[in-house]
């Protein structure tokens, strides 16, 4: 069974691969000095920003920010997906590519030729049939009718029908109970506690979800009625990870030779409905929020993607966490566009109300740019007619802007805030987490092309609702607090500034306060601190907040300060942390890394003394194990502490 492709052969792929070979076949390189040149060929320019450098193996484009290394290109000019630039890379290098299994205990990623594709695919044929043919399909199509469907659809999108009944597919499947087996880890069979094996899927009509192939990998079954769940999905599965599927997209790309746009949605009966009124390139996320992986894989295919979700709560909500999702993504030439709904309308609802034509033209009338909403939304949160809530505004976007890799967007929108908040470039720099770079490289960038997974689920954020019900109530605004009533919020209140926001370093507030808004301003300190691990519980609130964001940020070194303050949400602690990122920008700027270090050297330092004093109180009773010997030797010599298991001085 094919499975993980091992680093080593990239590794030794990359080195056998001249990137300018690679760029060269797909686009007119000039020779410039060291390094070859062309127009980006992932956005429109006239005169040419593109880079490639034989010395590092590095593409970058100035224009756009788009840059990595030869597989990065292959992914992103030939549309692909990691394994299959790596196939690619392959055979240009005549190389067949390993694959080995997985560590004993985990799955191998994606196995391509799982005997489970023929299962579902036979599945997928007997729904079909009983659409066509079961004596009880009558009700099913009676419903699909009623949805405003024809056989055509039906037909392209593969829609069946799981009949009534316990055992229907099991015992068309037939085979023995090693068939069977298999039929549970497709998830088509259930068995429950007493053994008893029976079909997932009873009476509901079948959406099969296929990959970017075409093949059947699971299915979404919707009952006819209005019973609960109204959509039943299969599980996880060898073959199905619904986290990065889309539904339609294989359907979309079948239908378009040159797609351009694609439209998200939030459900399989919009991406049906909008393809029968003949827009055909709807792709709905599967139950879950829009993740930096749908997006990552839906810019390699589209330079423009357009969100349209309900018009309700949670689809608002939806919309905010995809634009989020968005942000890494967006090279200069790639467009994010956002519709809203009327509320109560999906966009099933909607094009069936108003036709095609009536919808197209909202979707140019209305959609608003990623701009747009990104700044209208922050708005709605902090209030910039007072100087309060424009401090606000600016520490809500500076960071989310930061992380936006098309140097041009980046510039513009910055501008912008600027225009909105009277903040010069200098201050709206210093608020985003990373150092800022507006002007163009010198060297070579960084990629953007990281294969990283995105930031950990916000606190309380649900990924999937099995039954339908969790996700309407989960519309609330992310940076609204329950406590946080009209009026009532620390940047609307009319005291001058000057009175709330003591000058650091004044004496006026404790120097653990003054280090935890440095690090929460400046998050990859905490890469130049010792194991916070080594600290031992404290008990003052804001050295013990300093020290789990420490902790936090040495785990996942990649988050932000709104990835800090949304991970302690709606706790007394995020509270803090949030009037603490509203203040910074009247704080004097020097001095603070500085304050943060010496701050932390007194922890570490309080920290040695208790362990020390702990030491020598145990060992007055009894024998010290060789271990806390060399521990006590150490911190009596005051050298590094050894790394030493659980907390001392207990
Ligand atoms: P919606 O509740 O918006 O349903 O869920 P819908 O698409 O408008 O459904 P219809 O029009 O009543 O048929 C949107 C999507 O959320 C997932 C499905 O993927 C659905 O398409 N969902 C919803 C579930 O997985 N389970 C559910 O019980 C409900
Ligand atoms: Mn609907």
């Amino acid at each position: 069974m094919a499975g993980l492709i091992p680093q080593r052969f990239i590794d030794d792929l990359l080195n056998r691969t001249d990137i300018v070979e690679v760029v060269g076949a797909r686009v007119q390189l000039k020779k410039t000095g060291k390094n070859y040149s062309a127009c980006c060929p992932f956005h429109q320019e006239k005169t040419p920003s593109f880079t490639v450098s034989p010395d590092k193996q590095f593409y970058y484009c100035f224009g756009c920010g788009a840059g990595g290394n030869a597989l990065g290109f292959v992914m992103d000019h030939d549309h692909l997906e990691f394994p299959e630039a790596v196939e690619e890379l392959a055979k240009r290098a005549g190389l067949e590519v390993p694959r080995e299994d997985g560590r004993p205990g985990q799955k191998p990623r994606q196995p391509v030729d799982s005997p489970l594709y023929p299962l579902l695919s036979a599945a997928a044929d007997f729904y079909r049939h009983a659409l066509k043919s079961h004596p009880a399909r009558q009700a099913a199509v009676d419903y699909l009718k009623g949805r405003g469907l024809s056989g055509v659809i039906a037909r392209d999108f593969g829609l069946g029908f799981a009949p009534p009944g316990w055992d229907n597919l099991m015992k068309h499947m037939g085979g023995d109970s090693l068939q069977e087996k298999a039929l549970i880890d497709a998830g088509l069979l259930i068995e429950n506690a007493e053994g008893r094996r029976y079909d997932r899927f009873r009476d509901r009509v079948m959406f099969p979800i296929r990959d970017s192939r075409g093949r059947v990998i699971a299915f979404g079954g919707r009952v006819l009625g209005d019973d609960k769940p109204k959509y039943l999905n299969s599980p996880e599965t060898p073959v199905f990870h619904k986290g990065q599927e889309l539904y339609g997209l294989y359907e979309a790309r079948k239908n378009n030779r040159d797609l351009d746009e694609i439209m998200v949605v939030e459900g399989y009966m919009d991406v049906i409905a909008l393809a029968q009124q003949g827009l055909r390139n709807a792709v709905a996320t599967l139950g879950t929020a829009t993740s930096e992986e749908h997006i990552k894989r839906l810019f390699r295919l589209v330079p423009n993607i357009l969100f349209c979700f309900d018009g309700d709560q949670a689809g608002r909500k939806a919309a905010w966490r995809a634009l989020e999702a968005c942000l890494p993504s967006l090279q200069d030439g790639r467009r994010a566009r956002f519709l809203f709904l009327p509320e109560g309308e999906d966009p099933d609802s909607l094009v069936r109300k108003e036709g095609p034509d009536a919808f197209r033209a909202r979707i140019s009338q209305q959609a608003q740019p990623l701009a747009d909403y990104f700044f209208r939304h922050l708005m709605e949160e902090a209030d910039p007619a007072t100087l309060e809530g424009k401090a606000h505004l600016a520490t809500l976007a500076a960071p989310l802007l930061d992380q936006l890799p098309g140097a041009n967007l980046r510039a513009l929108m910055r501008q912008r805030l600027g225009e909105i908040t009277g903040l010069g470039n200098e201050a709206l720099g210093r608020l985003a987490n990373a150092p800022t770079n507006d002007v163009p490289p010198s060297d070579f960038a960084p990629s953007h092309h990281d294969y990283s997974p995105s930031h950990p689920p916000y606190p309380g954020e649900r990924d999937d609702w099995p039954g339908g019900q969790g996700r309407k109530q989960q519309g609330k605004k992310q940076w609204q607090d329950g406590d946080n009533r009209k009026g009532d919020k620390p940047w609307q209140r009319r005291e001058p500034p000057s009175v709330r926001a003591p000058r650091s370093g004044a004496g006026v507030e404790p120097p653990t306060l003054s280090a935890l808004r440095t690090l929460l301003h400046h998050p990859q300190l905490a890469q130049k601190v010792e194991d916070a691990g080594h600290f031992a519980a404290e008990d003052d609130t804001y050295t013990q907040l300093l020290v789990a964001l420490l902790e936090s940020l040495q785990k996942h070194p990649q988050q932000n300060s709104l990835q800090l303050i949304a991970r302690w949400h709606g706790t007394e602690q995020g509270r803090l942390l949030r009037g603490l990122a509203e203040k910074e920008w009247l704080i004097r700027q020097d001095n603070l890394e500085q304050q943060f270090f010496d701050t932390i050297t007194n922890l570490a330092d309080r920290q040695r003394e208790r362990s020390l004093e702990g030491l020598l109180r145990k060992a007055r009773h009894s024998e010290l194990s060789a271990e806390e010997k060399l521990r006590l030797r150490a911190l009596l010599s005051r050298s590094e502490i050894p790394a030493f298991p659980g907390p001392a001085g207990t």
